[in-house]
């Protein structure tokens, strides 16, 4: 993996990321190539109409899809041309993915569901049941490890599956309309812990459609037709919306 030098607050950036589904005549574009940089510490909130292109966008920087042109940095290193093994293994410490649904296993308790991604690691289970129950701890849902999916609230099940995105200690946490199967009082409780989060030092990136967010916006940018734009936070200068340039310099991964 060739890994570049930038400002080390950058946790995850793409560099002229775009994507074209399908190929040939039935090639369609879902996202021009985007530059875009997230940073330590910052809420970065993706607002814009539907089909804009904005779970698109999310996807390639959570690894999920692979860009058509472009690159994504994870911490600095190219996914590039990485093994199938090294992909793996950059979402598994480096990004933690909230989906609208939760996901949630219905037969296992929310401390089950939160340790599911420290199997991959190996980790045996009183270390991972607590770590498990650390990160159920960071997001308000230490007392419920024993509830199983059915018997929480939505809010409380989409703060499970936020635990379940933190329990790698992730730095970068991706979410795609985390509030939008919320009523206002959960989707407030859910906003606020994604708030405190990036305060304690992590960088959350959030797909909506739910103007809500703006409160916890520190960026806000939108997705117009597959291009992404700066757009008005209210307190917050237009300027610091404007990711300035990455520095490349090649060194290999050893
Ligand atoms: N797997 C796919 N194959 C073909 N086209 C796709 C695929 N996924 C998305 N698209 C198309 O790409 C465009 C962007 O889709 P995307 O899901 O990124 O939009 P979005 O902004 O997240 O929309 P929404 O707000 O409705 O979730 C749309 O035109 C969509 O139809
Ligand atoms: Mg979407």
């Amino acid at each position: 993996m060739t890994s570049y030098s930038q400002p080390p607050e950058v946790v995850l950036a793409g560099r002229g990321i775009g994507k074209c589904y399908g190929e040939g005549p039935l090639a369609s574009r879902a996202l021009h190539p985007t530059d875009i940089e997230i940073r330590r510490g910052e809420v970065l909130v993706l607002m814009g109409p539907s089909g804009s292109g904005k779970t698109t966008l999310l996807s390639l920087l959570g690894l999920v899809l692979t860009p058509t042109e472009g690159e994504v940095l994870v911490g600095g290193w190219s996914a590039a041309r990485a093994s199938a093994d090294e992909l793996a293994r950059l979402r598994q410490r480096r990004l933690g993915f909230v989906f609208q649904q939760f996901n949630l296993l219905p037969s296992l308790t929310a401390v089950e569901n939160v340790a599911v991604p420290l199997l991959l690691g190996g980790v045996a289970w009183p270390e991972r049941e607590a770590r498990a129950a650390r990160a159920l701890e960071l997001v308000g849902m230490g007392d419920r490890r024993q509830a199983r999916p059915r018997q929480l609230s939505g809010g409380q099940q989409q703060r499970v599956a936020i635990a379940r995105a933190l329990v790698n200690d992730a730095p970068v946490l991706l979410c795609d309309e985390p509030t939008a199967s919320l009523d206002g009082e959960t989707g407030r409780g859910v906003l606020d812990t994604l708030g405190r989060l990036a305060r304690a030092g992590r960088a959350v990136v959030v797909v909506t459609h739910d103007e809500r967010v703006r409160a916890i916006a520190d960026r806000l940018l939108q997705v117009v037709d597959g291009r992404v734009v700066p757009a008005e936070v209210p307190g917050v200068a237009h300027s610091a919306n404007a990711a300035p340039p990455l520095a490349p310099t090649h060194r290999r991964m050893t």
